[in-house]
């Protein structure tokens, strides 16, 4: 590979160095280019800008490989729990028993959320959206928690990334008992991490609440495979707004925003609503496909393609196992799994989705399994961003500790040349 690339512009030639990662990818650092030669690149969606360079997670998209820290996603799945996953993604080596141990107890000194946040719930109608919640919740913590993070002091590090773990986890649930109107609960510091969500979201003051560890098994598994995935459009906002020197929680919030859309976690929950649909509809598939390939028609199969995954994606091959053994495990039938399956197998047979590498991605086959466990579809998207929490503090924490400069892309103005300012009685 040459160690440089050449870029002809007005019959000026210009030198730029390549860049060659771990895995092979190869990058042509144009760090210079408007210095020397005053143009710049343009790249909508920034399909082919690299934002960084990033230790934390390798994927390839046209092999469907997934690894963080350098061990494969499937390892993980089947082997690690959720807190390991997180230690693992943020602090770059999977924990000994006595790492994991003292996280989780540090993790615990900040599972108390300050009671006055209980007062900003209040002020949220019933009806509100869990991740419009979620993002403004986060949003506040800064200000119960206003004491700036100095990233290379490791103390003040360490504490913030476990206070934000503590309290993310609670405020998430929060957002699901104030729709139901149930009192808020407190992280149970006897508990796991995982087994604390169910408790969180479910226990009644009425009576016990038991646990059932196949629950926790598929939603550990859930959340290692939610985790981090490189630079996607949460965790590119997380840096971008991290690069301004904004603190943690301000971050996070704004990546929760991100992660809402529908094109990105807001999918699981679209991806249901629209097997529903189908299902409600009498269950004929192939209309939806017809719908998804019209390009009058403005509607997608959700849950289908990937902007990095062009073979498949793997998260979704493990995932759809899961979702068949935990509805076998737990005894649910689903007639939405079996209409899934059927789209799934349609769209894979069809000319439009080969022609386009349309695959399943992470989220087609995860609303089945949440549903399942008995998680309203609202909150579909708010199990991601639980789960990709430990993703975008590493993230945030490698931007900082790298420091990194601040995020401010540049554009080609298309917009009206200098005009004269018209009078209003002239307009
Ligand atoms: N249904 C129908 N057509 C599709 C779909 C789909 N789900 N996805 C892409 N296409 C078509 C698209 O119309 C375009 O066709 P043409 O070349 O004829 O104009 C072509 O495939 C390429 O699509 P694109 O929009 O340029 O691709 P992208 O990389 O910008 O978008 C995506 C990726 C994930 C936004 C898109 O595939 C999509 O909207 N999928 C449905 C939403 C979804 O499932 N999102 C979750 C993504 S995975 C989890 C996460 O990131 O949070």
């Amino acid at each position: 590979m040459s160690k440089t690339a050449i870029l002809e512009l007005d019959g000026k030639k210009y030198e730029f160095p390549v860049f060659v990662g771990t895995e092979n990818e190869v990058a042509i650092d144009i760090n210079k280019l408007r210095d020397v030669s005053g143009a710049i690149t343009l790249d909508p969606g920034y399909k082919n800008s690299g934002a960084c360079k990033s230790e934390i997670t390798f994927l390839d998209g046209e092999e469907g490989i997934l690894r963080y820290r350098g061990y494969a996603i499937e390892d993980l799945a089947e082997k690690a729990n959720f807190l390991e996953v997180t230690y693992l993604l943020i602090f770059g080596e999977l924990p000994k028993k006595s790492d994991l141990e003292r996280f989780e107890t540090d993790i615990r000194k900040y599972t108390l959320v300050n009671e006055e946040m209980k007062n900003i719930i209040d002020g949220f109608p019933k009806t509100a959206h869990p991740m419009g919640v979620l993002a403004a919740l986060t949003s506040a913590l800064t200000a119960f928690n206003p004491k700036s993070v100095n990233p290379e002091n490791e103390k003040d590090l360490y504490e913030a990334i476990c206070k934000t773990i503590g309290k993310f986890l609670v405020i998430a649930t929060w957002t699901y008992r104030k729709s139901m109107g149930y009192p808020l609960n407190y992280y149970d510091n006897t508990k796991g991490y995982v087994d604390n969500f169910m408790n969180l979201m479910f226990s009644l003051p009425t009576g016990p609440y038991k646990i059932d560890p196949v629950v926790v098994n598929a939603l550990d598994k859930l959340f290692i495979l939610h985790a981090d995935h490189e630079q996607n459009c949460s965790t590119s906002t997380v840096r971008m707004v991290g690069s301004s020197h904004a603190g943690l929680f301000a971050s996070i919030s704004a990546g929760v925003s991100a992660l809402w859309g529908p094109l990105h976690g807001g999918a699981n929950q679209a991806v249901l609503e629209m097997l529903d649909e189908i299902n409600k509809s009498g269950g004929d598939v192939e209309k939806f496909i017809l719908k998804a390939k019209d390009k009058n028609d403005p509607f997608r199969l959700m849950g289908f393609g990937h902007r990095v995954y062009k073979n498949f994606d793997p998260r979704a091959k493990i995932i759809k196992k899961a979702a068949d053994e935990v509805l076998t495990a737990l005894g649910v039938e689903d007639p939405l799994l079996d209409i899934a399956m059927k789209l799934e197998q349609a769209a894979l047979n069809d000319e439009y989705f080969k022609a386009r590498s349309l695959y399943p991605n992470v989220d087609f086959y995860s609303g089945i399994i949440y549903r399942a466990l008995g998680i309203p579809t609202d909150m579909f998207t708010v199990m991601f961003a639980i789960g990709r929490l430990p993703g975008w503090i590493a993230q945030w924490k490698e931007m900082r500790l790298n420091k990194e400069p601040i995020g401010r892309p540049r554009q080609v103005y298309t917009g009206s040349p200098l005009r004269d300012f018209v009078d209003m009685d002239k307009r």
